[in-house]
Order: C-alpha cells, then structure tokens, then sequence
C-alpha cells in the first residue's frame, strides 16, 4: 500500500488537471448554490494538486448581457460600474470558504472579449454563422428562449415570469449542422456527461431536434460586439462558454493553452446541462477547439424544500453559511449532506448535527484525545497495521468518479476505525506508545486525505503534530517528536430551542421571533406567494354618494375588463392626482361591499401610524398593467 501511493505520485508528476466551475451571474451577492459547485471544484483542485498533478482551477463571472444590464438600471447604474461593485463580494465569498482558485475570470476582461470575437470571426468564415429574422420567447432571468411547450401558464418555467416576445434581426448559428456530430461525439465518449442519467435526458433531446440558435442580440447593448457586424452584440452564452478557453490563454498564452486544453472536467449545475453539453460542444466543433473532457452536473440545493432564490427569501449567503459553524464544517456538511449529482436540502440544524456528532465527537475528539495522550506518554515509532484498514485505493477510485461525497465518507469510515482502536485498546489506561503512535499516524493519513475537504483543520492537525501534508506520506509511517495537546478544532454548538432561523426553517409554523417578536408576525413565504400583487393603472375615478374618504376607482390589472376598486384615499389625493397613476393592487382579495358597490382588490399604500398620511405605492417607472409585483 505505501508503494502504490508513492508510486501513483511519481508515475502522475506531469499530469494536469483542468477544472472549471461556471462563471457566476454578480447581479447579487453569491449564496450557498454557488458555493456548492465552487467548493466541489476547490475539493477536486486540491486532492489533484495533493497528488502532484499540475492543476488549473477557473472561476469566475458572467457579466454581459441584458438581465445585468437591466438590474443595474434597476439601481440607476451602469452595468460595469454596477458589476465592479459586486466583484470583491464573490472574491471575499470565496476567501471566506477557503477557496484556492488560480484565475477569476471575468468576461469584460479584455482577453475574453478578443477570445469570443476572434472565435466568431473563425465561426462565421467558416460559415455556420448566418443573418435572418428572429421571433422567439425570451425569458430574460434564464438568458435563453423557450418554446410554447416549455412554458407553465405562459411563464417561464424556471422562474415563473411572464416570457417576453422578442423580435429582431439576428445572427444564427448552425446548430442543427451538428446534431449526428453530437450525438456520435455522446456515443464515443461515454464520460462526457456525468452523472451517467443526466447524459440520456440530453442525447433524447438532441435525437428529436436541434435547431439553428440565434446568437446576436440589437434591442441592447451591455454585450461584446460582433466582429463582423457591430450593430449586433454576441449572445451571452456565447460569450460567457468561451471563457473556459480564455481562461487558459487560448488568444495570449498559446503554450498555457495547449498545456491545459481539454478542461479535464467542468463542473455544472444541472440547470445549466443543455448549455454546457449541446450548443457548448458544438461551438467548439465549429471553432475546431478540442472538447472537454467531462461535464458533470450536480444537483441542486433546496431551502425549505424549495429552489434557492433571493426574490423568494429563500436564500443563505456565504456570510449566513460560514456564521453557521465555520469554513470547515460548512465545506463538510455540502459533501456529507447530499450525493453529488443528486439534489440535497439545506438545514441549518442538521449542519450543526453533522459539525457536533461527526467533526466535534468524532474527529475532534480524537485528535484531542490521542494528543493528549501522545504529550503525557510519549509515541514509539512501529509499524502502523490500522493503515492497512485504510481503503485507500476505493478513496482514489471515488474521487476519480466524481463520487465526492463517497470518498469523504470513506474516510470517515477510517476515523471511526481508529476511534474504535483506541477505545479497545485504552491507552489511558495502558500508556502504551507504541499503540499512541499508531493512532498518531493514523490520525495524520486522516488529516492529509481530509485536506481537500477542510484544509484549515487538515492544516491545523499537522501543525500540531509536525508532519507535512503530502500524498505520498500517508501509508508513511513518520517520526513525530513533540507532540502537544491539540487546541479543540470543532466547539460544539448549542441547538437553542427558540433560535431564530430554527424557527424559520420549521415548515408550517407561524410563530413571533424573539427579539423581533413586537414587531410582527413571521410568515412562510408560502403564505406571502399567494398574494396576487400587480401593477395597475387608474382610468378612472368616481365619487361615491355619502362617502367623504372613499373614491371609486377603475383600474387596468392587465385583464380584459378594469376593476372597480374602492379606496379610502380622498382626503390624500385629487382625482386629477391619480388619473394614469400607476399603483400596486392586491388582485385575489375577497370581493367586499362598501357602500353598495363591489370592490374587487385592494391598492397597496404606506401609512403613519395614526393614518394621518397615507401614500400609495407606485413603481418608480412605468410599466405593463398587470405586471407581477413579487
Ligand atoms: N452565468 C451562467 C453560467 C455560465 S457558465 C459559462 C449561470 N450563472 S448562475 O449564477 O445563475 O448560476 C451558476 C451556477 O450556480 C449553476 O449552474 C449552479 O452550478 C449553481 N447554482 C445556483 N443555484 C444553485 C442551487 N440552488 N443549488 C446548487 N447549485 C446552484 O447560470
């Protein structure tokens, strides 16, 4: 077993990996679905690093196209100055995670924008690039078109927002030219798309049809222009799949880029599969660029059961995750808590479980333990026959599957072998050194196989016991000199019963929180998605007999018919004050009779206290009637 490890590292030196996550939307802070993939590929990047492969780890933003451009306006900002603010945010994200990454690649950098144009330019001479017309719907949250099939009551049916109609002139890209290379490419390569199920969704799709995709865009501009016609600026996803090349130096560092090139493995969400193994492969075929390796697609993180989404409230942000129980038990929990490739659902309480039963009783009391232990009584060099409980070679196998989550109970599975040696065993009582070697040395094969997935204790453990995290010396057996009693590497967290986000995750429970308890009552966002909030248009408004507040108003909600809706707004403002004026109406509110008259919603306003002012709510610009307000 020590042979093979060595030799594994000796025979591999030279080797390198090529690992990729996707470059990240910065129209917000990043939360913990980002994290996921980014850590899983900061995992595999260290474990290639810790067996002597020369690794390249990219990561990075996705900074054109519309959906920035617009919540940038949203805020009155300019999409670049908008993004430049968001930036240190992701930087610091993975600061905070521990994440070793070698480039952060933006795609406003200018060797990205000279890669995508000069691969267009390439495209398009060799003519799969045409110009035609183009009508298509266009979720603009997705970046992408959807057919009437897709749609779910004419939404989109990821975000569930009204799809757009967009019609312009466009360039189109020869997709349906590589249906049979595609599907040949599939049939090859059977590792292309892992997990293995996620391949058989895209090759059916693919099998059935592919059309010519549209990659140009005029109707805006926050975009890289196309070479050849600078009215049109290039799809984002044209754009943004290429930064995987230029990332690597495909324009400016050719030997960079033949040294790395094919990517070893691009880690995905499986939101983004089609993407990443149809119109990405394909765009490399026609550029006569290489293909990469694997594409795997890991699932998706829930919370509450239901897709992470800030306009939902159903968010944790990197701060929130880390200030659960640190960098490491957070790194832990997302590789202990799910399978990668499956989907897996964020608690905050089994987070702490797994941090208090499995990194604070089991790991960390034993390093406490047997340091201690090892400082009272000393540690004699021997063989260390727990090693050959190690099953170090199915590790390895995991980790080259993609199996992460696996491997790390595999070695798992090791830490409770060596605890179990020292309960039988019972140094304490034995003062035997020849038995606290063994467990130091086993201790330290634990610490070197755990530092991909919690460097900063891996690299505690080792300092304290004076041996250095390299692959080659875990079937080793080390001299250790000196050792001292360990810090405690994982405080256990008290689950308080009345602790705050406990009570948000427990599902059904309408409950006032502590501290905040005054100031209202704390609903599911359930509760608050079945309020029918959207925007209106007054077009008209009436006196009612009798009534010295009450108006009668008609408002356009985006229906065949306007709605009478009656309000108490006429001591606060003149007809003339809301004729055209734009509010926001609660639509699926009960029909009530006010003065003899059906009133059919309600319009959102803010008041004071003692209702001495009351103003209505208004989008700050103008917009459909019967837009959603959520
Ligand atoms: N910009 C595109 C990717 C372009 S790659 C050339 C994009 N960006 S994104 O910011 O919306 O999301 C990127 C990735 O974040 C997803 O594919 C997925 O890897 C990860 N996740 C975002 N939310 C997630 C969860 N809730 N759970 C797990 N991962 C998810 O798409």
């Amino acid at each position: 077993m020590v042979k093979s490890a060595t030799k594994k590292t000796l025979k591999e030196k030279t080797k390198k990996f090529y690992i990729t996550t996707p470059i990240y939307y910065p129209n917000d802070i990043p939360h913990i679905g980002h994290a996921y993939t980014t850590i899983a590929a900061d995992i595999l990047a260290r474990w290639h690093k810790l067996v002597g492969e020369e690794v390249f780890f990219l990561t990075g933003t996705d900074e054109h196209g519309k959906k920035i451009e617009q919540t940038a306006a949203k805020v009155d900002k300019k999409p670049k100055e908008f993004i430049d603010a968001l930036i240190p945010e992701f930087k610091s994200a993975w600061n905070k995670l521990n994440i070793n990454y070698d480039r952060f690649i933006r795609t406003t950098d200018k060797d990205h924008e000279k890669t995508v144009q000069a691969i267009l330019q390439k495209v398009y001479d060799k003519g799969d690039i045409y110009l035609d017309d183009y009508t298509g719907l266009y979720c603009t949250a997705c970046e992408a078109y959807y057919t009437e099939k897709d749609l779910v009551n004419d939404c989109c049916p990821i975000h569930k927002k009204p799809i757009e109609i967009l019609r312009e002139k466009s360039y189109f890209f020869k997709l349906s030219k590589y249906q049979d290379k595609l599907l040949k490419f599939y049939k090859e390569n059977p590792n292309f798309i892992l997990p293995k199920f996620r391949a058989n969704e895209v090759k059916a799709r693919v099998k059935e049809c592919l059309n010519d995709l549209s990659i140009s865009r005029t109707s805006f501009d926050w975009g890289i222009t196309l070479p050849f016609d600078k009215k049109h600026i290039c799809y984002v996803w044209f754009d943004a799949l290429f930064n995987y090349v230029s990332g690597v130096g495909y324009l400016e560092d050719k030997k960079k880029f033949e040294k790395f090139w094919p990517a070893d493995v691009q880690l995905i969400g499986k939101d983004i599969l089609w993407f990443h193994c149809v119109y990405w492969p394909a765009f490399l075929l026609s550029a006569g660029i290489e293909l990469p390796k694997t594409i795997f697609a890991h699932g998706w993180w829930t919370f509450d059961n239901e897709k992470i989404s800030k306009s939902r409230g159903k968010v944790i942000n990197i701060d929130e995750l880390v200030s659960i129980a640190g960098t490491d038990a957070a790194r832990y929990f997302l590789f202990r808590g799910a399978v990668f490739g499956q989907d897996g659902d964020f608690s905050r309480q089994v987070l702490i479980e797994r941090h208090n039963n499995e990194l604070a009783d089991k790991l960390g009391n034993l390093v406490s333990r047997v340091s201690t232990l090892a400082e009272k009584y000393g540690v004699k060099k021997c063989e260390n026959k727990l090693l050959g409980k190690l099953k170090l070679k199915e590790i390895e196998k995991l980790i080259e599957n993609y199996e992460i989550d696996k491997a790390l109970n595999e070695i798992f599975a090791f830490v409770d072998r060596v605890n179990e040696f020292v309960q039988a065993e019972k140094p304490w009582e034995t003062k035997d050194s020849k038995v606290l070697y063994q467990c130091v040395d086993s201790i330290k094969a634990i610490a070197i196989l755990l530092f991909p997935f919690i460097p900063e204790t891996s690299e505690k453990i080792a300092k304290n016991f004076g041996f250095e995290i390299k692959y080659e010396n875990i079937l080793e057996n080390l001299e250790y000199k000196n050792i001292k009693k360990s810090e405690i590497l994982f405080k256990k967290i008290e689950v308080k019963e009345d602790n705050v986000e406990e009570k948000l995750n427990k599902p059904k429970q309408t409950t006032k929180i502590e501290g905040i308890a005054n100031m209202t009552d704390v609903i599911k966002y359930d509760d608050f998605a079945k309020l029918d909030l959207r925007v209106g248009t007054i077009k008209k408004v009436e006196d009612i007999e009798g009534a010295d507040k009450l108006y009668k108003l008609e408002v356009d909600v985006g229906e065949a018919k306007t709605r009478v809706i009656c309000a108490g707004i006429k001591k606060f403002y003149s007809k003339d004050e809301l004729k055209g004026k734009q509010i926001i109406v609660i639509c699926n509110l009960e029909p009530r009779k006010m003065r003899g008259i059906e009133s059919n919603g309600m319009l959102l306003a803010a008041s004071t206290a003692d209702d001495s002012k009351v103003i209505l709510l208004s989008p700050e610009k103008k917009i459909d009637s019967g837009s959603k307000v959520r």
